[in-house]
């Protein structure tokens, strides 16, 4: 096979990876035999890990029976059946599902239903979906308008409705303390005051990542965040969706990160561990009220071809089953606990290290110049790239993003499977030693090379 023109990533510029031959577990191997750790569960997906033979049986039995059966030609078991057992995982109230193959379409799908619900109680004013920046929900039009990344979103500005945004509490940076409840507040009530500059009858809902993914590095919200949005959500009429499209299907150490709260949504979106990558598949899921509402009003105006696709569904379904079956939350709490700490134990020692951030197996760093005064790397380094790229040669996959609006700061999610052991874990960390003392040689050369 010619390896000159690739045709179907040709929007990706720049570095070409290896061909992927097969993974398991949480190992991955090229063409070439090289083994990969799955540092980053892909992106944040592989949660119960690659090739689990218990889900692939589950998919190749229902893919004897069937692959697809339209929704409004035939009902599923498998479909329904995940519905149920989604339903139960889902906070009390939340007992209506909605499949789709994505988060994108996940968060489309959510705020679509907000929409109508207004429309349906009589507040066809409320439209506006305030949202926090840095944020990341979904590259479609609908869900990149609440997507806090310029880099990303700028281009599509004029395509799109804007949408109010609220800066995401990022204590770290402000020098403030996370574990002081005022912190918490502090940021919360930037949602109040948000939703009064706007006109409390124009806004319909609040989206938010109860523990960030990629914009934000595994942010973690300050102590009394997330109970004091959900009270001002509920004062003004507004709608809370939850996004753990990143943060759901058990990563964080349960199996909603809202959990982590007690805090529940109105409506909430999941995708990537839902099926853990097997196949795609994501699921919105409401209200009660909300949904009787809409379909008393006439109906929800939307859907997608692929809705409950039954060998999507059996997988899930699976998916769902392994991570009971082997306790895999209470796996990603504990390993998360010897990571995280491991991950400070490589901070003291590497100066460039200026944060360790995250929950369970949703963990990030952040790179730094000057720790105390918490200032980015220079941007030309591209370090968000260039520590990846040594760790890749290495043997180790972790997944980066710029910090500061997308443009400056580096920050790199170590996020691996929720079946990862005390072993995998040393394995990562000596992975990443090696890797920042190549990244450290690497750049004193270069800065050489420059004076
Ligand atoms: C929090 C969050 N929401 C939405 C999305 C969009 O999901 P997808 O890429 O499956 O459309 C992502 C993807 O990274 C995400 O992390």
């Amino acid at each position: 096979m010619s390896r000159a023109e690739p045709s179907h990533l040709f929007y990706q510029t720049g570095r070409r990876r290896p061909i992927l031959d097969q993974a398991r577990g949480v190992y991955m191997w090229d063409v070439d035999g090289k083994r990969y750790l799955d540092g980053s569960s892909g992106a944040m997906v592989c949660n119960i890990g690659h090739s689990n033979p218990r889900v692939l049986e589950a998919m190749r039995k229902q893919m004897e029976k069937s692959t697809f059966g339209y929704r409004l030609h035939f009902e599923t078991e498998p479909a329904e059946r995940l519905a149920a057992k989604t339903a139960l995982l889902a906070p009390e109230g939340l007992e209506k599902v909605f499949f789709v193959s994505g988060g994108s379409e996940a968060v489309e799908s959510a705020i679509k239903l907000a929409r109508q619900n207004a429309i349906a109680s009589g507040d066809a004013a409320r439209y506006k979906v305030i949202s926090r920046e840095p944020s990341y929900h979904g590259c479609t039009l609908g869900a990149l308008a609440l997507t806090g990344y310029t880099p990303l979103t700028a281009p599509f500005d004029p395509m799109m409705r804007p949408m109010p945004k609220i800066p995401a509490p990022r204590a770290y940076l402000d020098g403030l303390d996370p574990d002081d409840q005022a912190t918490g507040h502090y940021y919360a009530d930037m949602l109040e005051d948000r939703i009064l500059a706007e006109g409390p009858e124009t806004v319909l809902a609040f989206i938010v990542e109860p523990v960030g993914g990629a914009s934000t590095g595994a942010l973690v919200p300050p102590k009394g965040y997330m109970q004091r949005i959900r009270k001002i959500c509920t004062r003004y009429g507004v709608l809370l969706i939850h996004d753990e499209v990143m943060s759901g299907g058990g990563r964080t150490g349960k199996f909603f990160a809202a959990e982590h709260w007690n805090v529940d949504p109105d409506i909430l979106v999941i995708s990537k561990g839902f099926a853990a990558g097997y196949v795609p598949l994501g699921a919105m899921v409401a209200r009660n009220d909300i949904v009787a509402n809409v379909l008393d009003a006439g109906g929800f105006l939307h859907g997608f071809t692929y809705a409950g696709n039954p060998l999507a569904c059996a997988a899930g379904l699976a998916v769902l089953e392994e991570i009971e079956r082997e306790d895999l939350c209470r796996n990603a709490a504990e390993i998360g606990v010897l990571l995280k700490s491991e991950l400070k134990k490589l901070m003291d020692r590497y100066s460039i290290i200026g944060d360790v951030r995250g929950e369970g197996l949703l963990l990030a760093f952040e790179l730094v110049e000057d720790k105390a005064a918490q200032r980015p790397l220079p941007k030309e380094l591209n370090a968000f790239n260039l520590l990846v790229d040594i760790a890749y040669e290495n043997g180790l996959i972790i997944y980066s993003r710029r910090t500061r609006g997308g443009y400056n700061g580096d920050h790199f999610l170590v996020a691996p499977p929720m079946i990862s052991t005390a072993d995998h874990v040393a394995e990562i960390i000596e992975g990443l030693d090696l890797s920042l003392r190549q990244f450290l040689d690497r750049i004193s050369q270069q800065q050489a090379k420059a004076s």
